[in-house]
């Protein structure tokens, strides 16, 4: 696959709507063709399983139903939009991806880090991001912009915690492929940051 896949992760309120906009019209300037899309979505399918998951009338959906709707949804996305991208050579700016499963239903839920991976590199035939961005900020001040909570964002601040840890620990696992933000920075300076790592990235393969 010639394409380049960029995957925005970070707990809840953490600005990534915002940050994935400034770099998908950086890289649009810059003369890259700009693929945005999010999970659990980004295909008719994928948003009608989205609609389910995070239905806060279904507070208590059992983990591995939730593991596995989650998986499924990204199964759809990367055999309809995300691998045909790559493959015509694009840039994949996804909002959320693997390693959300990994750290809210794998750490958060305690479902394992490992088992939860499995699933998702199962149903997406192994379609990983070339580059992940963390945005990390405390669960404290993430939840407190959020306005109407949906089922996963309604989680005690202890869930949140630990799903905050789970991408700390993945990143740290693998960092050539993850960038972590600060993001308590102003809005231009997270987004300089990201920037600057995205062009090195594109420029190291051109
Ligand atoms: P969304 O509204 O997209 O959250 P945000 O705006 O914070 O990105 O809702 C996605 C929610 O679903 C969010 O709480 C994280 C959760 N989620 C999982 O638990 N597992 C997953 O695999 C994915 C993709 C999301």
């Amino acid at each position: 696959m010639t394409g380049y896949f960029i995957a925005f992760e970070g707990g809840e309120g953490a600005g990534k709507s915002t940050q994935e906009g400034l770099l998908a019209a950086h890289l649009a300037e810059s003369g890259h063709v700009i693929v945005r899309t999010r999970e659990p979505g980004g295909t008719p399918a994928s948003e009608a399983i989205r609609s389910v998951v995070l239905n806060p009338e279904f507070t208590g959906l059992d983990s591995r139903a939730e593991a596995l709707l989650f998986a499924a949804a990204r199964g759809e996305h990367v055999a309809r939009v995300i691998r045909p991208a790559l493959e015509r050579g694009d840039v994949v700016v996804c909002d959320r991806y693997i390693d959300s499963s990994v750290s809210y239903q794998g750490v958060g839920r305690e479902l394992g880090i490992e088992t939860i991976r499995d699933l998702s590199i199962w149903a997406t035939q192994d379609c990983v991001p070339d580059l992940t961005i963390v945005l990390d900020v405390d669960p404290a001040l993430g939840l407190s912009r959020v306005a109407n909570p949906d089922r996963m964002e309604a989680e005690p601040i202890e869930f949140h915690r630990s799903v905050r840890q789970g991408f700390l620990t993945l990143a740290a696992l693998d960092p050539s492929r993850y960038l972590v933000v600060d993001a308590r920075q102003t809005i231009d300076e997270i987004a300089a940051e990201i920037r600057t790592r995205v062009d090195a990235e594109l420029g190291a393969r051109a």
